[in-house]
């Protein structure tokens, strides 16, 4: 910095000033340093103020023309300041502009999107079936009594068919000591309660979890769905079981399954049946078939022609009223539908095996 002179001002002076000044600038790179040179040329007490000030010790003449130079002096100090100033603006912007680069080509982080469970999606895509075929879908308490559970459904106390479902009791009576109440270890009570509350034609598909007393193992779970379907009216006959469930195991698995029925024992339904379909995995030859272990064909429900008891229990006229009923587990199609190997990996919450759906 140029120490303000006390000397009068000359053109060289002057001239020199500006070089200076000007070499000073250029090396400055702060806007702090470059306020302090402001103040130490252009402000109240600055190089050039005091130039400008010590004009009056000069003759007319000489005043005009260094103060003419003076003035000029002072715009282009101002002017190389501004300049500067701008500079070391941009240079700072150039600099986080490389440091803090944003790379708009990235890929953006996805949501993360929640999932239908697979027993949802099955149980769905089970009803839909039934839905297109004109039945309509309801749902039921999973707090059953023993009178729906069983009695209704022509199981009545002491009989040996109620072994076919381990039950777990639940520690609460009617007050008549009658009534027990359990988790219902299937979806058929629903059969009782939607006759006891509508007037044939029903068709109707009931979804919901079930409940029994069970060890478990790589195809037994202690909770699980079915989904249960009723259909009552004048003159429903097997060939209308027969009609409804081929249809059902065709959009379900397929339009080139052929379906199998063989006689089975379920004490409302008479006769009774289980339904098979063939194996889509060997397309039925069996041979060495991991899915349907060499059978070529795979159970998928238990189905039958409503028992007359089941429909006098309910009210209805069994001259006027006949019906069919089928069950069957969404957790088990789905095993087979994709592969699925263990029961148990339906409720584990592992995400590994649920994220696969
Ligand atoms: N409720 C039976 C079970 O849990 C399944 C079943 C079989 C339901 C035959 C039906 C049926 O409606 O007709 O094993």
């Amino acid at each position: 910095m140029t120490e303000p002179s006390t000397q009068p001002p000359t053109a060289q002076s002057i001239d020199d000033l500006i070089s200076s000044a000007s070499a000073e600038l250029e090396n400055l790179s702060d806007l702090e340093a470059v306020d302090q040179w402001r103040v130490s040329y252009l402000g109240r007490r600055g190089a050039l103020t005091t130039v400008l000030r010590s004009l009056s010790s000069l003759d007319v003449e000489e005043r005009r023309t260094i103060g003419a130079l003076a003035n000029q002096a002072k715009n282009t100090l101002e002017e190389r300041l501004e300049l500067r100033v701008q500079q070391i603006n941009e240079a700072a912007l150039d600099l986080s502009a490389s440091q803090d680069r944003l790379d708009v080509t990235l890929p953006g982080r996805p949501a993360l999107g929640g999932g239908l469970h697979p027993t949802t999606k099955i149980v769905r895509e089970i009803c839909d079936a039934f839905v297109a075929m004109g039945f309509g879908v309801v749902e039921g308490p999973e707090v059953e009594w023993d009178h729906y559970n069983f009695e209704m459904l022509n199981i009545p106390k002491g009989h040996p068919a109620r072994d076919m479902w381990n039950t777990l009791w639940v520690d609460y009576q009617d007050p008549s000591g009658e009534n027990n109440m359990l988790l219902r270890t299937h979806t058929s009570p629903m059969q009782a309660r939607v006759m006891e509350n509508r007037e044939p034609p029903i068709r109707v598909v009931v979804p919901g979890k079930c409940y029994r007393y069970e060890a478990t193992d790589a195809t037994h779970e202690w909770h699980f769905y079915q989904v249960e379907g009723l259909a009552v009216g004048e003159g429903i006959t097997f060939a209308d079981l027969k009609g409804t469930l081929y249809e059902f195991a065709r959009r379900m698995f397929g339009e080139d399954r052929k379906i199998r029925f063989r006689c089975d024992y379920f004490p409302f339904v008479e006769p009774g049946v289980d339904m098979s379909i063939d194996c889509f995995a060997c397309d039925g030859d069996g041979e060495g078939c991991r899915i349907c272990r060499d059978s070529g064909w795979i159970e998928i429900m238990g189905a039958g022609m409503i028992h007359p008891r089941v429909l006098e229990g309910v009210g209805y006229d069994t001259e006027k009223y006949t019906g069919f009923a089928f069950g069957m587990g969404p957790e088990r199609i789905a095993m087979l539908k994709y592969g699925i190997d263990d029961i148990r990996h339906f409720y584990a919450n592992d995400l590994r095996f649920l994220r696969q759906f």
